[in-house]
């Protein structure tokens, strides 16, 4: 008896146990089910593990875009951050637009930096007076950013401080031909996606670029702006911005979290881009009026023509605006250096020249239009080009040699800030480099060994490295693209071939003075004075003399050795052939003089002292003497082999 009641009380005991345990089990489950609602936004994943690729859309207008590459925790973005943290490489988020929800000059207290007169819903393009901006900005800057953000933001310098004082939406003086305001364009131009790339812009040049884009382009021909952050670090281009985009119309923001350079982020924006035209556009940028329409038409009239506006000046400290004159187009030299050519002769009886589009070998990347579907099957920008450098000139050569073709349309105009030092600034020197072998070495053939002689820092990293271009040569040959004997040839016939000839082209050492021949930087190009100076060895010194007798000096080769009385000095060589004696020299190997054709005097280094009413010694003509320092000779840095 005392037995079976004890059994009893035991087998409750366990009953009970086991209800306990159940609870516990109910109440666990439920919980769990709780935190998985809230954490799916009401959607039970059946199999949880990574996240779903490539796309994790939170339902809603997807005008604000957010890219993200990895977990970046300087990205403060009002969404669930664990969320965020679970994302993997390339997979993007879209953050909610919150247009049509709020007016924007109501928005949070942390978000003051929008300036008056910027909202669309009070577009007014009132200019604001000095003291009401800047002081303004100033403080409200203080209000947002901590100390360390704020002496980052202070960093930009005077310029920026001018900056801010201009209006967002300044209007430009109209210097537009007078035969452009009459010009038609077709009704039915195709859309466009501008897309802007920064990396770490000041606030008031990206939404000055910004906000032009949308005050000038004609609605029904802008799809978007797309503003693509290539992995800025300084705080008001991170939520501020976000919030400020989100009050916009048409205006998307992606955001990189891995460094991707000019090319690499202009592809990331066209890969996102709907509109049929692309239009990359440099983040310090001012839109003149009616300069989208122009691009739009030459586009649409072909689809494999890029194009590109004027590109006027504005200056860095000023912010004054300078009208580029007209004919202007794209160059670039054997350095693989891009250059505005703008003394350019037209032929005068062409009256309509003023409006109509000149064929350029070379685009600048401030601005350029390009069809999409030419992009894409063009190739894009080389994938393989670092942070910044050459990538205009890599784009023009293959569009120009696999199909396409280039202009300058003049009734289009943008204004570009000149000499953007911040914060483009190249860490490492030889990234420029590396991204002109890859030019050389994918486009330019036997030819590229003219621009290995004039860098040689590129020569030797490219003896050390080998680029991969393996894509870039499929590319290539897939496209059937031409050789660059046809691009020299038929797009820049205009550009001097050197002949490179062993021991009459290289450094031009003087024995004597055990110093070469040199052009000093500045001074203008009109009978520039030759001097001599520690040999370079860079490629910068580097001359050419000729089978016409000329020495041709400079990346160009557009410099030629000549005299002015006794002196020696550049000056730009005659076009027309056989050039003028004045320009021809003789070198004879054996003595090592350089002897002046016409005058038959030898060209002697002289040192400073020895010239009292001057402060420097220079290259002087004398008669003829075996002194030393009129014996010179060529020296190649890059020998013709070594070059490949
Ligand atoms: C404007 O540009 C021209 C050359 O294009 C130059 O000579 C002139 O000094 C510039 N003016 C200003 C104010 O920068
Ligand atoms: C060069 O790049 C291609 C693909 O871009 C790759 O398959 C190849 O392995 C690379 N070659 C070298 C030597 O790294």
């Amino acid at each position: 008896m005392r037995l079976w009641v004890r059994a009893a009380a035991v087998r409750r005991r366990v009953v009970c146990l086991w209800l306990l345990l159940l609870v516990f089990a109910l109440v666990g489950l439920a919980l769990s089910d709780l935190f998985n609602q809230d954490r799916d936004h009401g959607h039970p994943n059946p199999n949880p593990g990574p996240p779903r690729r490539p796309l994790q859309r939170i339902p809603s207008a997807p005008d604000l875009e957010i890219i993200v590459n990895s977990w970046d925790p300087a990205l403060e973005l009002g969404v669930d951050v664990a969320a965020l943290e679970s994302l993997q490489e390339d997979q993007l988020l879209f953050v909610p637009s919150t247009q049509g929800t709020k007016s924007p000059l109501q928005g949070k207290g942390s978000y003051k930096v929008i300036l008056p007169g910027v909202s669309k819903e009070t577009a007014a393009p009132v200019p604001r007076t000095h003291s009401e901006t800047g002081n303004e900005v100033q403080l409200q800057l203080r209000d947002k950013y901590t100390e360390l953000e704020l002496s980052a933001v202070q960093k930009f310098g005077l310029n920026e401080v001018i900056s801010e004082r201009i209006s967002l939406h300044r209007r430009l003086p109209d210097v537009r031909h007078p035969g452009c305001l009459g010009e038609q364009y077709s009704e039915s131009l195709p859309s466009s996606s501008v897309i802007i790339c920064f990396h770490d812009e000041a606030w008031s040049k990206l939404l000055r670029t910004m906000h032009s884009v949308l005050d000038t382009a004609p609605k029904q021909y802008l799809q978007e702006v797309l503003l693509v952050d290539d992995l800025s670090t300084q705080g008001h281009l991170k939520s501020v911005l976000s919030e400020y985009v989100s009050h916009l119309d048409r205006v998307r923001l992606i955001r990189s979290t891995k460094r991707l350079g000019v090319g690499g982020c202009r592809s990331l924006g066209a890969a996102r881009a709907a509109g049929e035209v692309l239009v990359f556009m440099d983040s310090h940028c001012e839109c003149q009026k009616g300069w989208l329409e122009p691009l739009l038409e030459r586009v649409a009239q072909d689809r494999t023509r890029v194009v590109s506006p004027i590109m006027d000046v504005i200056d860095w400290q000023t912010f004054q605006y300078n009208a580029t004159q007209w004919p202007v187009r794209g160059v670039f030299d054997w350095r693989l250096d891009f250059h505005w050519e703008s003394n350019l002769q037209l032929k005068p009886k062409d009256a309509d020249s003023a409006v109509l589009p000149l064929k350029s070998p070379v685009l600048g990347g401030g601005v350029v239009a390009i069809d999409r579907h030419f992009y894409h099957s063009v190739g894009g920008y080389d994938p393989g080009m670092l942070l910044w450098g050459g990538e205009q000139i890599e784009l023009s050569i293959r569009v120009w040699s696999c199909g396409g073709s280039m202009e300058v349309v003049p009734c289009s105009r943008v204004a570009h800030l000149d000499h953007h030092h911040l914060p483009y600034r190249f860490p490492d020197q030889e990234i420029l480099q590396r991204n002109k072998i890859r030019i050389a070495d994918t486009w330019m053939d036997a030819y590229r060994k003219i621009f290995y002689r004039r860098d040689t820092l590129a020569h030797f990293i490219r003896q050390s490295e080998s680029p991969n271009i393996t894509e870039r040569l499929h590319l290539k040959r897939s496209l059937g693209c031409r050789n660059f004997h046809w691009y020299l040839t038929t797009v820049y016939p205009q550009l001097y071939i050197p002949q490179d000839r062993p021991a009459l082209s290289g450094e031009l050492y003087n024995v004597g003075m055990g110093s070469c021949a040199d052009l000093p930087r500045v001074q203008g190009l009109q009978g520039a004075v030759m001097n001599v100076a520690p040999c370079s060895g860079t490629g910068s010194q580097h001359c050419d003399l000729n089978s016409d007798s000329e020495v041709r000096w400079g990346p160009m080769g557009a410099l030629c050795l000549d005299r002015e009385g006794e002196r020696v000095v550049m000056s730009p060589c005659p076009k027309q052939r056989p050039t003028s004696s004045g320009h021809q020299w003789k070198f004879i190997k054996l003595s090592g003089q350089l002897v002046h054709q016409q005058s038959q005097l030898c060209m002697e280094a002289v040192k400073e002292v020895e010239i009292p009413q001057s402060s420097t010694g220079g290259l002087f003509l004398r008669t003829c003497s075996h002194h030393p320092r009129q014996q010179w000779h060529f020296e190649q840095l890059v020998a013709p082999k070594s070059a490949r």
